[in-house]
């Protein structure tokens, strides 16, 4: 979504002005182009040599700078801004943007701008909890200016509260959805993710490749186009993403009752777990000993969590995932109408670069309606908004009242 962005970054004086230095790092990364403002109390904790060396641009810091080529900075940088970001936020500068104080170039440009304004304070707890510093957020929260709330934790001047800056992976998903579309927001999303844990004894299991890097993407992605999302995951490594209720198993009977639990508040499961067919039929409560010759262990069906969701369905889409090593459109099209799908989405292990463990797949999308789409190699994220993309457009051809 940063692609081809502009984001005008405001720094104020604050301790946290050093995390800065990373947003604006990961704001390149991500494809977006990046001008800083300083104000003079800012220029106290970094130095705009630094801060024009991360931003690949010059550092905007003075009002009165002599008018080059006619270029007002003030009302430049309002137009140049697609968001507006000011990290760290003082309670000062807070407090100015909320009495419409504009007397430095940062809080002019503010006021000039018609970009979202996204906000990040960092302070001290009690000049936090200070009800002028709440006032003043939510006068202009009123207004439409966004928030990200500092965390908790040890502060620079040692107390233990929240008023620290939040972490960069939390400004980073709000500047996101900040610039993203929320055309789901009506929608409550349920995603399984991950594989299952097959225990038969306390230390062994039988499980597979699956990482959660599908799964996790799709809620990622759902949940910054404004859907309200819960993403229930068997083990994996990744990081939670920001913002979602999550929900951890292990077992595919764990994952099944967790899915049982929340499926009357969802209007939308996506199933992208790699969930065991079977489990063992009996787990040790100590460890198998090795012996001469072989083990053998007897496997019992797990329950077909979305066969269960399937007949008790209702207006919900369901969206299933096929995992096939041959005939991959005959086995999907077998699974979609069996188990009830509204789609199934298609991924052969054979291919390069598809299914398990990697950040790319390459998918394809069967509709019962019989449509069938086939996507090239692509990013997971963006495999996920392709999915997204479809069942938006079910929901506008089939509303729910
Ligand atoms: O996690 P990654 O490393 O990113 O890998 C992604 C992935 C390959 C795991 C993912 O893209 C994928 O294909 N997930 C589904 C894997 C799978 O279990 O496929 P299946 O064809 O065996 O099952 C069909 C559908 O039934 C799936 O939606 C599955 O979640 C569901 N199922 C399966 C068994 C079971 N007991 N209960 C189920 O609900």
């Amino acid at each position: 979504m940063l692609k081809g962005k502009n984001v005008l970054l405001g720094m104020t004086g604050g301790i946290a002005a050093y995390k800065t230095g990373e947003l604006i790092r990961e704001c390149i990364r991500r494809g977006a182009h990046v001008k800083v403002v300083m104000t003079e109390h800012a220029r106290e904790f970094m130095t705009p040599m630094t801060v024009q060396t991360l931003s690949q641009n010059p550092v905007f810091t003075d009002m009165f700078s002599l008018i080059k080529d006619f270029d007002i900075a003030h009302i430049s940088l309002a137009e140049f801004a697609d968001i507006a970001v000011i990290a760290p936020a003082t309670a000062n500068v807070i407090g100015k943007i909320a009495s419409g104080i504009a007397d430095n170039l940062l809080t002019t440009v503010v006021m000039a701008t018609k970009a979202p304004v996204l906000i990040c304070p960092a302070m001290n707890m009690n000049m936090y909890a200070n009800p002028i510093v709440q006032e003043n957020i939510s006068r202009l929260s009123t207004l439409g200016y966004r928030f990200v709330e500092p965390g908790y934790g040890e502060l620079a001047c040692k107390v233990t509260g929240p008023g620290r800056l939040a972490e960069v992976p939390e400004i980073m998903e709000a500047i996101e959805t900040t610039l993203t579309d929320q055309d789901l927001s009506e929608e409550r999303i349920l995603v399984t993710a991950g594989p299952t844990r097959e225990p038969f004894d306390p230390v062994r299991f039988i499980s597979n490749h699956s990482s959660g890097k599908m799964g996790y993407a799709l809620a990622k992605m759902a949940k910054r186009r404004g859907a309200q999302v819960t993403l229930i995951s068997g083990p994996s490594a990744l990081e939670r993403p920001v913002g979602v209720r999550f929900i951890s198993v292990s077992t595919a009977v764990e994952m099944r009752d967790a899915v049982m639990a929340h499926l009357e508040r969802a209007t939308v499961v996506i199933k992208a777990a790699a969930v065991a067919d079977y489990r063992p039929a009996a787990v040790s409560s100590s460890k198998i000993k090795k012996k001469e010759g072989p083990l053998t262990i007897e496997l019992v069906r797990n329950p077909d969590i979305v066969s269960e969701i399937g007949r008790q369905k209702g207006d919900r889409i369901l969206v299933g995932f096929a995992m096939e090593s041959e005939n991959l459109v005959e086995n999907a099209k077998a699974k979609l109408a069996a188990k009830k799908m509204d789609m199934i989405v298609a991924n052969d292990l054979t291919q390069e670069g598809a299914g398990f463990q990697t950040d790319t797949n390459i998918i394809q999308i069967l509709d019962r309606d019989g449509g069938i789409e086939a996507l090239p190699l692509m990013d997971k994220g963006d495999v996920a908004n392709r999915i997204l993309d479809r069942i938006r457009a079910m929901r506008v051809a089939h509303p729910r009242y």
